[in-house]
């Protein structure tokens, strides 16, 4: 029952007009396989399900291994990862071209965001909510990493995330599912393209399956426990979105997940993957995630770990050498089939045959598409358009924002005016033989956008962390001889990512402190915030004149910041993740359930499920974000008030730009199921449309509402839509909802 109802929601989810290979090819891959798998020994088949790390740069501690080049040419080794540009790739396919089979070898790379070019953090360019920019941003870091000879990005990261504390937020698309999965959507096809194989493409990953987002307390690498509707209708959808683009390739995760390691996880990868969701692709352990079940305290040596990986699903280990030193023994030992291990060498050989390595194994690796690829300006235009669409403005007090570029003087204070890498954020690529600092700094971006006539002053003020003071009387001379400051401050590039968890989200340091010292000029201060995550800000919220977050925004962060500044781009993103108040709120999410005591706001506390001592509302609700204009909601209209399963309501709204300048709303579209047989969120996106104004221009858009939009999981796992009453809101925030209304399903 549970299967027959998840099936046919997959099938209606995957109608999608997508390249895929079709069934002839499909054929011809399969007798090619098998025909490679027939010429191999259990040693051969053995080799092709690991993958090593290159020797230059390591994303993980290593196990040094003196012999990989005589391993490569005996068949040994099916990946290796960490390997960039043509000269380094065309080396070791060299290698592998002298074993008995002379099977390539596929290179992976952590292509998180942008390649040579770098985009802004997957955090910061999901608030754009701009799914084709999304898509073009991967397309581009693509086309540049492949043609240095990577085929495969372990991206993207698509674990729904509701802790900043854990500081992985800031490789996924935030809190939302229904987002998340849309976004999810987007960057496989960005990253794959149109034409499976083609140059231009890498396969992508979706990772970490599954609920690595979900660690306790934030804690990266730390345990999973959740309720299977939980995990279905909340964590596994942006990985079966990935599946619904055609993902290549899926990542395990280093969490247990209710007691079992996800990479021992037969649950999640042989049941729902590849069963459930007949996943045709492979999966890839995370980085020595195999042995690390052992520290898990799940298996009790690399044999039963080699095991356990095996008979879950996980056809790749990523370094942890468990497979290679067990697997072979195992199958002696009549412990795992060869039909298991050829199940997985299949998955391996068919991502390599539709890549058309066997055909050219150096297929990728090409020193003059590299050249070209790496020098096209039009990156750096993308590059810039999509970080200036991924800054918030959070507060704008007495519209000082957008500045005047006529300005006499101004005082641009803050220990990460002049950075340059800290803009790359965590996951940047150092790319070989190129210049990958080519990083426009902000102060580069300021001076470049301001004529002559205006003066621009700097001071460093104080470090990012640490409680040196003695820069601030600079500090706050420079403010004095200004007419308005504007002051970067936040946490450095390292300070978020992997293994970068925080239980203090503070901006750190005494930056605020310095924000304090300036503020006492009393000049107008306009902040910015520089982070990979959610962080607490409490004084500069309340003080500040004016706030930009603008996370970390790559290449072209120094230009993408004056375009918003000076008002050449109006500011339109809204986060994606709750801000919280403090620490103490956290775990906060605007999708939570009513329960049977609600506040109805910070006055009705009382035996409420609030805090007695906090607020009941975050700093920021998730949806979040200002813009230099603004927008009238009107004309609400439901083309009918009851719907059958079958039918469909047409939901139409007007927006209004009042405001002075042209730009760009995104509008979001909320459902409450009323009453259900499991209790629904008290609101879920559940649709949006981002639209452009100009000054004064009104439209009016559509939304359709169908069966889908209204499913949820029941308690049999069952995909269902329940009759009752929905709630309709329309709102420029989860918190801000213009307009409402309510509509019937019905029998
Ligand atoms: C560990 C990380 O969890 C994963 O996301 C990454 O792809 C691998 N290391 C390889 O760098």
């Amino acid at each position: 029952m549970k299967r027959t109802a998840i099936n046919l929601l997959i099938i209606i989810i995957s109608i999608a007009i997508l390249p895929r290979i079709s069934s002839a090819q499909n054929n011809s891959i399969s007798h090619k396989v098998d025909s490679v798998l027939n010429l191999m020994t259990l040693q051969e088949k053995i080799g092709q399900l690991n993958q090593y790390n290159d020797d230059l740069y390591a994303t993980g501690p290593v196990t040094v291994d003196a012999n990989k080049i005589a391993q490569i040419k005996r068949g040994e080794l099916g990946s290796i990862l960490n390997s960039q540009g043509t000269t380094r790739t065309t080396g070791w396919q060299n290698i592998a071209m002298q074993s008995r089979l002379k099977i390539p070898l596929l290179f992976g790379q952590d292509v998180v965001h942008g390649y040579k070019t770098t985009f802004p953090i997957p955090l910061a360019e999901s608030c754009s909510w701009d799914l084709d920019l999304m898509e073009k941003s991967a397309r581009i870091a693509a086309t540049e990493a492949s043609a240095g000879g990577i085929h495969w990005t372990f991206a993207p990261m698509v674990d729904i995330a509701r802790d900043p504390r854990w500081g992985r937020v800031m490789e996924g698309a935030g809190e939302d599912t229904y987002l998340g999965s849309r976004i999810a959507y987007a960057r496989v096809k960005g990253f794959q393209g149109e034409i499976p194989g083609a140059t231009n493409s890498v396969m992508a990953c979706a990772k970490h399956y599954a609920a690595y987002g979900a660690a306790v307390g934030g804690r990266d690498y730390n345990s999973v426990d959740m309720s299977e509707r939980q995990l279905f209708e909340y964590y596994l959808p942006p990985f079966k979105a990935a599946l619904d683009a055609n993902v290549s390739t899926f990542m395990n995760a280093f969490n247990d997940l209710n007691g079992v390691p996800a990479t021992g996880n037969k649950y999640l990868q042989r049941d729902i993957l590849k069963g459930l969701w007949n996943f045709q692709g492979f999966v890839v352990s995370d980085w020595a995630s195999v042995g690390g079940m052992i520290t898990h305290g799940y298996v009790k040596n690399e044999y039963e770990a080699a095991l356990a990986a095996i008979t879950a699903g996980c056809d790749m280990d990523m370094e942890s050498r468990c497979y290679k030193n067990n697997l072979a023994q195992l199958v002696q030992d009549g412990k795992v089939p060869v039909a298991l291990i050829d199940d997985a060498v299949r998955r391996i050989l068919r991502k390599k045959f539709e890549l058309g390595l066997f055909d050219d194994p150096y297929k990728f690796s090409n020193s003059e598409r590299e050249t070209e690829a790496l020098n096209n300006p039009e990156h750096a235009k993308t590059a810039r358009e999509i970080a200036a669409k991924s800054i918030v403005l959070l507060k704008n007090e007495n519209n000082l924002l957008p500045l005047s570029k006529k300005l006499k003087t101004i005082a641009f204070i803050g220990p990460l005016v002049k950075a340059v890498k800290q803009n790359k954020g965590f996951w940047d690529v150092e790319v070989p033989d190129t210049d990958s600092n080519f990083i426009v700094s902000q102060w580069e971006g300021l001076t470049d956008k301001l004529g002559k006539n205006t003066n621009l002053l700097y001071a460093e003020g104080c470090k990012v962390q640490g409680e040196d003071r003695s820069g601030f009387e600079e500090a706050v001379n420079v403010a004095k001889q200004a007419d308005v400051v504007i002051l970067s401050i936040g946490e450095l590039r390292d300070m978020s990512g992997e293994a970068r968890s925080r239980s203090n989200i503070n901006i750190p340091g005494v930056q605020e402190e310095l924000l304090k010292a300036i503020l006492a000029t009393g000049k107008p201060v306009v902040v910015l915030i520089n982070a990979g995550r959610p962080l607490i800000f409490d004084y500069t919220a309340e003080n500040a004149t004016a706030i930009l977050y603008t996370w970390w925004l790559g290449s072209e962060a120094g230009n993408a910041i004056a375009d918003v500044l000076f008002g050449d781009v109006n500011p339109s993103a809204k986060i994606t993740m709750t801000f919280p108040r403090s620490v103490g709120q956290i775990p906060i999410y605007y999708n939570h359930f009513n329960t049977g005591n609600p506040p109805k706001d910070d006055n009705d506390r009382f035996y409420r499920s609030a805090y007695i001592d906090l607020s009941i509302y975050p700093k920021y609700e998730f949806g979040y974000g200002l813009s230099y204009t603004s927008f009238k909601y009107s004309n609400l209209q439901l083309s009918k008030k009851k719907m059958k399963a079958g039918e469909s309501i047409q939901v139409s709204v007007t927006i209004t730009n009042t405001g002075k300048y042209e730009g760009e709303e995104i509008v979001q579209l909320y459902l409450r199921d009323k009453a259900a047989s499991v209790v629904r969120p008290v609101k879920e996106l559940r649709d949006f449309k981002k639209l452009n104004l100009k000054a004064g221009e009104s439209k009016t858009i559509q939304f359709i509402i169908d069966k889908e939009k209204l499913s949820f999981f029941n308690q049999q796992l069952q995909w269902v839509a329940e009759p009752g009453e929905f709630d309709l809101m329309i709102g420029a925030s989860s918190r801000d909802i213009k307009l409402n209304d309510s509509f019937e399903l019905i029998d």
